[in-house]
């Protein structure tokens, strides 16, 4: 029988198993995916602790991720667009990645390229996505100062790297261990802490155009005393301060889509974007995986291999 995270109850580490499950059927459209490679996001460790519980419940037994790449192993019922044997990067929203086979709306996977690893395509689509929407949703020009909190985390080590691609100067916010990766991809380093506002004020030389937000904590607040404008803030987590001060809030919800999953790979194969991956762990060391996570300073992304 093929493995696959579950919980049965809201809680910490500890509720999280690997146990046999049922072989998953691929009903009309969909298809059976031998996972290669699932990517884990914090937003999986607020769900299973509970804090969403309210806005997106659980129901136990419940599986866990979204990220997945990995070899097509049976079609469904009339699907004609994908082949038995095909390398797919793709994405579910059944909570149900982070297992050896797991059930894919065929529209929902794209072709791997030959030349992305498995990590980084499991790893691709909430990160991507979301890095994609905020990016996005600040409309960079040429000659635009960003600045990216959290920069050489999941989402910003590549939101960093889609503003470069827009030929913005990008500052990136980050701790001592990330600055020389923030510099090696042309990226601005600054450390976070005490005189942040200053260091970014030299370093943008007086002018900060937009802000992407991907750690909350007050960062909205100091874009705003930066002086960006509320419409080129966006904060993927401080929805509290967004609603006060009215400044974006666009993330994977706003390109979850495989379009933007098949542009995304389409810029890592041009080796014009990269997915640091900070550790892959077996399936079977979910826990360790999410605890590394849930420290808050990874480098990139986390990828779970069954
Ligand atoms: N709205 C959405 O659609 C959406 C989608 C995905 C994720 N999210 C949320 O966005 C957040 C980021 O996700 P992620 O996957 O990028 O997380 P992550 O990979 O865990 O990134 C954490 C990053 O935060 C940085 N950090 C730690 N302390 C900091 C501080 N005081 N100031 C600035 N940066 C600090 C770390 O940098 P150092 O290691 O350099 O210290 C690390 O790179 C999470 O809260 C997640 O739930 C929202």
């Amino acid at each position: 029988m093929p493995r696959a995270v579950r919980f049965d109850q809201y809680g910490g580490l500890d509720v999280l198993q690997v146990v046999e499950v049922e072989r998953p059927i691929a009903g009309p459209g969909k298809v059976l995916v031998r996972v290669k490679a699932a990517g884990i996001n914090p937003g999986e460790a607020s769900i299973r602790k509970g804090l969403f519980a309210e806005r997106w419940p659980a129901t136990f037994p419940s599986g866990q991720g979204s990220d997945l790449a990995g070899i097509v192993e049976e079609l469904g019922p009339g699907v004609t667009t994908i082949a038995v044997g095909d390398e797919v990067i793709g994405f579910t929203n059944d909570r149900s990645s982070q297992a050896e086979l797991v059930v894919v709306g065929a529209g929902d996977l794209v072709p791997r390229p030959a030349n992305v690893s498995w990590a980084q395509a499991g790893a691709l689509f909430v990160a991507g996505t979301t890095a994609y929407a905020a990016v996005r949703s600040v409309a960079l020009d040429t000659d635009d100062t960003v600045v990216v909190s959290g920069a050489a985390g999941g989402v910003g080590s590549i939101a960093v790297q889609l503003a470069k691609n827009a030929d913005a100067r990008v500052i990136g916010l980050a701790g001592a261990a990330n600055q020389t990766w923030l510099s090696d991809h042309g990226v601005i380093p600054i450390t976070y802490g005490d005189g942040v506002e200053d260091r970014i004020r030299a370093a943008g030389g007086g002018k900060i155009d937009a802000f992407i937000d991907t750690f909350g904590g007050g960062y909205v607040e100091l874009a705003l005393k930066l002086g960006v404008a509320k419409s080129r803030i966006n904060t993927i987590i401080d929805f509290a301060a967004a609603a006060k001060y009215g400044v974006k809030t666009e993330g994977s919800h706003e390109a979850a889509n495989a379009e933007v999953l098949a542009q995304l790979a389409g810029l890592l194969a041009a080796g014009r974007l990269e997915i640091p991956i900070a550790k892959v762990y077996p399936l079977d060391e979910v826990r360790e995986a999410y605890r590394e996570l849930e420290q808050r300073h990874t480098r990139g992304k986390i990828v779970l291999e069954p």
